[in-house]
């Protein structure tokens, strides 16, 4: 089977059955961009909501540019690997700087940006400046290595540069945008990740190698990702007459600059949280454990318990200062302004009864 043969056949099954999603409507350099960074690693259904919201609120290149940090964080709670949003803010301050604030109709210049790598490049240049370069992603490996009856781990670098290149020797000149669009709606649609692939829906049935040997249900291969680090913590659920008690994280590490509910290491008993508590300079008045809760990170498990602890409103003498930066922030203020990450939810829930 030649690659090239896929094309006409893809195109047509694109141009009758594509899904009509908001950023193909009118695909803006800067739309574009934003709705492939949120997709990276969340669904469509899911970023449908965030996509407009951003889009909103931060219009254009310059406006993201010059966004607060809490703003574009705020945009983006619970999409969760928030360095994406941290990184199009770099980016769209280096358009600003070097290119006027317009998004290079270059593929090198964009893939230079930050936090863009080959597949958002190319993905870029293609649907929104017809740039014939190639836009490979997890869903076109998983396609691409059916199609080839490729044994390959399509996690491998080496692997990907090589189906880059061979999709780049016969993307069409015109319309490579739809075309990249076509093999990553193939692989949403039909030659599905989750579940058996759809062959009977698909317009590739006749070429694909996997299908004609039945191994389609073996491929993609991938190597298992390493185990997670498990870690037990606790997150304490503090509030005060009306006001809940969140802390900054630091700049630097997970959930970077993200606000939380204060937590440690370990799990803790009632005692021991009332100890930690009063080493805040704040006074406990009652305190409720709360339900065990998991959340899971790319290389890390939290483990967590928590507990709920209504403490005396301090009077905020110099002195009586809460240690380690705790704000006292109003439910309303916390649901405008604070990014709250995801991992959080379990015990968020119990504050906003609380509160
Ligand atoms: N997933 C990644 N990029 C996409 C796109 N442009 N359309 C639909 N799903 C996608």
């Amino acid at each position: 089977m030649e690659l090239t043969e896929i094309v006409e056949p893809l195109l047509k099954w694109y141009y009758g059955n594509a899904r009509s999603l908001p950023w193909r409507e009118e695909p803006t350099p800067y739309r574009v961009w934003v709705s492939e960074i949120m997709l990276q690693q969340t669904r469509v259904e899911a970023v449908k909501p965030y996509f407009a919201r951003f889009l909103q609120e931060l219009p254009d290149i310059s406006h993201l540019a010059r966004a607060s940090e809490d703003q574009i964080l705020k945009l983006w709670e619970g999409l969760g690997y928030y360095s994406r949003v941290r990184n199009m803010q770099k980016a769209a301050q280096l358009i600003c700087t070097e290119y006027g604030g317009e998004m290079p109709a270059d593929f090198e210049k964009i893939r230079a940006l930050p936090g863009i790598g080959s597949y958002t490049a190319g993905a870029i240049a293609s649907i929104a400046f017809g740039i014939a370069k190639p836009a490979v992603d997890g869903n076109v490996l998983r396609v691409l290595s059916r199609l080839l009856a490729s044994y390959e781990d399509i996690l491998k670098q080496s692997v990907k540069k090589r189906m880059e290149e061979q999709v780049e020797k016969v993307i069409p000149k015109i319309r490579p945008g739809d075309f990249n669009q076509s093999l990553i709606e193939l692989g949403a649609l039909v030659c599905v990740p989750n579940g058996p692939p759809k062959c009977q829906e698909c317009p590739l049935l006749g070429l694909c190698l996997a299908r004609k040997r039945g191994i389609q249900q073996e491929l993609p291969q991938k190597t298992p990702p390493r185990a997670r680090r498990l870690e037990d913590r606790t997150v304490l659920v503090l509030v005060s007459d009306n006001k809940a008690i969140l802390r900054k994280r630091p700049a630097k590490g997970l959930l970077a600059g993200l606000y939380e509910l204060p937590n440690v290491e370990g799990k803790l008993s009632e005692e021991q949280v009332l100890s930690y508590v009063r080493q805040q300079s704040l006074s406990p008045l009652r305190i409720r454990q709360l339900p065990e809760a998991k959340h899971v990170f790319s290389h890390v498990e939290w483990h967590m318990l928590g507990y709920l602890v209504r403490i005396e409103e301090p009077e905020m003498t110099p002195l009586q200062q809460p240690k380690e930066e705790l704000l006292f922030v109003e439910k309303e203020e916390m649901d405008r302004k604070f990014s709250i990450p995801s991992a959080f939810g379990a015990y968020v829930r119990y504050l906003r009864e609380t509160l």
